[in-house]
């Protein structure tokens, strides 16, 4: 029988993290068991940075971007003696079980975790949406609206000047964010790592275009695919095209969660905690179709997130 739970986020913090950790309490007393917060991912379970987390605790975190278990990216937890020093904490913690909050890495930590016998429910946080076993992680709806409403504000100049404006998004190996705010802003092109991109194609469009007295040009590149400066170097050779530049960084990682990431965050909390205690382990707790669905560590680490290729063909209608 599950007595004690402890939870941990991990990787880059994903709006969403925090009303996921409130539901998690909030389920746990219900079910009278304990949480114990550990902090710093997975540096505070080598740290032994435990301490119990109470429904009291969670008062106003529910719109609060960001985690307020703080989060880290641990290299060492690669490694079997961390892997093996942070059970040592959780067993002298009295700990039966353990929550993972975070992206692909942190997954894999908990999966190691697991094949040690610990019982372990994942939970897909990353705003890239690059995690196998769950149409959204959490964090990807806020960054979107994070990106859209930044672009439609450049809009605004680009449009006034007859500008063409290349903005830079977050997805290290992803274009999810890169393609979903190309198609909701109107945005001229995305280039994404998914697709092979033609740049002089791209140009020619933007060329004609001007031509046509468009006032504004937008194209959205995902750092995994290229950089913005490469991409306006590139045009400015082709074609001549001068463009402005625009990288958004960490400020699509932050702010408040959408009503969207809140209730994600709120669903995925509560099914981790009851998965734990009917005694299931080694799975991601993630949403499919609407539904809650559990997958297992093995999958969710083995196999590619496909890419809705209607997304693609939609964003290239759009885009002419
Ligand atoms: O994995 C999420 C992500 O935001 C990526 O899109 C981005 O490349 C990376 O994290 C940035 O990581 P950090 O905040 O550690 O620099």
């Amino acid at each position: 029988m599950t007595k004690r739970i402890a939870v941990l986020t991990s990787g880059g913090d994903a709006p969403g993290m925090n009303p996921c950790i409130r539901a998690i309490v909030y389920e746990a007393e219900e079910k009278g068991v304990e949480i114990y917060a550990v902090k710093r991912g997975f540096l505070g379970l080598l740290d032994n940075d435990f301490s119990p987390m109470q429904v009291k605790d969670t008062s106003g975190i529910i719109q609060r971007g960001g985690t307020i278990l703080r989060s880290a990216r641990c290299e060492e937890f690669k490694y079997e003696e961390a892997q093996k020093e942070g059970i040592k904490n959780l067993i002298n913690n009295n700990c039966d079980g353990l929550i993972v909050i975070g992206g692909d890495g942190s997954l894999r930590g908990a999966s190691a975790i697991s094949d040690r016998g610990v019982n372990v429910i994942g939970i897909p946080a990353s705003i890239d949406n690059d995690i196998y076993g769950t149409d959204m992680s959490l964090g990807v709806d806020t960054a979107l609206n994070n990106i859209v409403e930044v672009i439609d504000k450049i809009k605004d100049t680009a449009s006034s000047h007859e500008r063409t404006f290349i903005i830079e998004v977050m997805g290290r190996g992803s274009g999810y964010l890169a393609l979903i705010s190309a198609i909701t802003t109107g945005a001229e092109a995305a280039i994404i790592p998914e697709v092979e991109y033609d740049l002089e194609k791209i140009a020619g469009r933007i060329l004609e275009r001007y031509k046509r007295h468009k006032t504004a040009n937008i194209i959205v590149v995902a750092e995994g695919a290229s950089t913005g400066y490469q991409i306006s170097r590139k045009l400015s050779k082709i074609a001549n095209i001068i463009s402005k530049i625009t990288v958004l960084g960490h400020l699509q990682r932050g702010g408040s969660p959408s009503s969207f990431d809140r209730l994600l965050g709120s669903r995925l909390g509560s099914a981790a905690v009851n998965r734990l205690l009917q005694g299931e382990s080694s799975v991601m707790v993630g949403i499919v179709k609407g539904k809650l669905k559990t997958t297992s560590f093995d999958d969710v680490l083995g196999k590619k997130k496909d890419f809705d290729e209607n997304l693609i063909k939609l964003a290239k209608t759009l885009g002419k």
